[in-house]
């Protein structure tokens, strides 16, 4: 009798694997994303990610139609344009976004520039949206309200020195507080769509100085949504952020 039971378990529990095992919600999406290192970008298929919100949910800085637009159109051309690009070169496929744009220098002089702007723009995108949230704002907390206030004396100094920054960029690029090679806290910029990890530095916090970010609003006062942006900022992912940098 017992082994009747334990043979009925056995086949119970083959059946349930099985059906596991070709379930498709359990199959990986792709080989290439099962290949990544831990939390990097897939490059090849690139996805445009969703918005964590709704196109209205951050007014408090940044309108609905910029949003949409933004999200819809600008940051989803440049996944469309990453694999295009990635599309007859089997050798980089399974690369990461991240590790594609530590090591620009191994692309093909073809397809470089293009992945330069594209996986930039996927990449720098991509960590935008996660910075910001209805709920954000305020005051940074944790230990990355430590480190700020030692560094940059105060969350108000840290502040300016970040907008200025950004008010400073020339053009289109994106201001950034990374945690640059040698371990410090540093604010940044980068034009265009280039990202800190280029230069060895890991994006802690960023924002996006483009004027589609906010012209529909703004017009050219960029100063202005500069200002307006930190009451969206979502200092839980920083402070996510800031522990995965130290872990670099
Ligand atoms: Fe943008």
């Amino acid at each position: 009798m017992a082994g009747v039971a334990l043979l009925l378990l056995l086949v119970f529990c083959q059946g349930t694997l099985q059906a596991e095992a070709t379930s498709p919600m359990t199959q990986p999406a792709t080989v290439a994303v099962a290949a990544l290192p831990e939390g990097e970008l897939s490059a090849y298929p690139a996805q445009l990610p969703p918005l964590p919100y709704e196109y209205g949910a951050l007014t408090k800085a940044i309108d609905a139609e910029t949003m949409q637009i933004h999200h819809d159109r600008h940051h989803a051309s440049y996944v469309k344009n990453l694999n295009a690009a990635l599309k007859q070169q089997p050798n980089l496929q399974n690369r990461s976004v991240e590790a594609l744009l530590r090591d620009l220098k191994s692309l093909p002089a073809d397809i470089r520039t293009t992945i330069q702007n594209n996986g930039g723009g996927h990449l720098n995108h991509t960590i935008f949206w996660q910075l910001m949230s209805p709920n954000g704002g305020g005051q940074p907390t944790g230990a990355i309200a430590n480190a700020i206030d030692q560094t940059f004396g105060s969350f108000d100094n840290f502040k300016k020195q970040f907008n200025e920054a950004g008010g400073a960029r020339f053009g289109s690029g994106w201001v950034w507080l990374v945690r640059n090679p040698q371990g410090q806290l540093q604010i940044t910029s980068t034009p265009n769509q280039d990202s800190p990890i280029m230069e060895g530095s890991y994006p802690i916090l960023g924002n996006d100085v483009w004027e589609h970010a906010y012209y529909l609003r703004y017009q050219n006062l960029r100063a202005e949504y500069l200002t307006n942006w930190w009451n969206v900022v979502n200092w839980q992912e920083v402070e996510r952020r800031f522990q995965l940098a130290s872990q670099q």
